[in-house]
């Protein structure tokens, strides 16, 4: 999958890069590129921003750099889905993820100040999508939310155990696979763990995960 990122803050994915799952996948079968819009900006002074019409509080990030940086890595319009980070947009869930996990290509525009200019939404974005009804100062961390969730269910992102269990789940928990995890020691403070996962019976321990990822997603 070709996953690009359009963001004022390019430095701010290196650590994101350096992690599982990112890492296990990057250059294989995520090819993630970053783009800075400043690099492409057409206005001096690396200049991306400017006061909304109308008046009003903060910066808002021009159409025309958006455009020019678009135009700039794709050579015109890119055919693929691009999908703009803001609070307002299509709340993120794992069913979502799913569905940008399936794109080959897949573009995210990341804002800062007070936002994109209403046009990027309108005219050089497909969709736009929210990580939750929150606002954050940034589309870095959103952006970072979505390729660490994508990165995920990209093939040979997990370890060959966590990613055959997540993949039997997946479809049938929205959530993704979500059961209480427990590690030694077996009794702390009078807090046990439960005794079926110390039954050795995987058929049990299974069934009781099951059960559990239903009670977490049912609410
Ligand atoms: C300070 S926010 C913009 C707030 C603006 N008043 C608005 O409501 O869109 C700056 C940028 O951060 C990103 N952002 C903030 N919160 C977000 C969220 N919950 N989901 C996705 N992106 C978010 C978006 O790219 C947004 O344009």
């Amino acid at each position: 999958m070709q996953l690009d990122v359009f963001t004022l803050i390019p430095q701010a994915f290196a650590w994101l890069t350096e992690q599982r799952p990112v890492a296990a996948v990057l250059g294989d079968e995520l090819d993630l590129r970053l783009f800075s819009y400043r690099d492409y900006t057409p206005l001096s002074g690396s200049q991306v921003d400017d006061e909304p019409y109308g008046g009003g509080a903060g910066m808002v990030l021009r159409v025309d750099v958006v455009a020019a940086a678009l135009e700039a890595a794709y050579g015109g319009s890119p055919a693929h889905r691009v999908v703009a980070l803001t609070p307002q947009g299509r709340q993120l869930t794992q069913e979502v993820v799913e569905e940008l996990a399936g794109e080959e290509r897949l573009t995210l525009l990341s804002a800062r100040f007070e936002g994109f200019d209403e046009r990027v939404l309108a005219h050089l974005a497909s969709d736009s999508i929210s990580i939750g009804p929150y606002v954050l100062s940034g589309g870095e961390l959103p952006a970072m939310v979505l390729v660490d969730a994508i990165a995920r269910r990209l093939p040979g992102a997990l370890g060959s155990a966590e990613s055959g269990l997540v993949e039997s789940f997946s479809a049938e928990l929205e959530g993704g696979l979500e059961y209480p995890h427990y590690t030694r020691p077996a009794n702390f403070r009078g807090w046990p763990v439960p005794a079926v996962l110390l039954s050795g019976d995987h058929a049990k321990i299974d069934e009781w995960r099951r059960r559990q990822s239903r009670l977490r997603t049912a609410g």
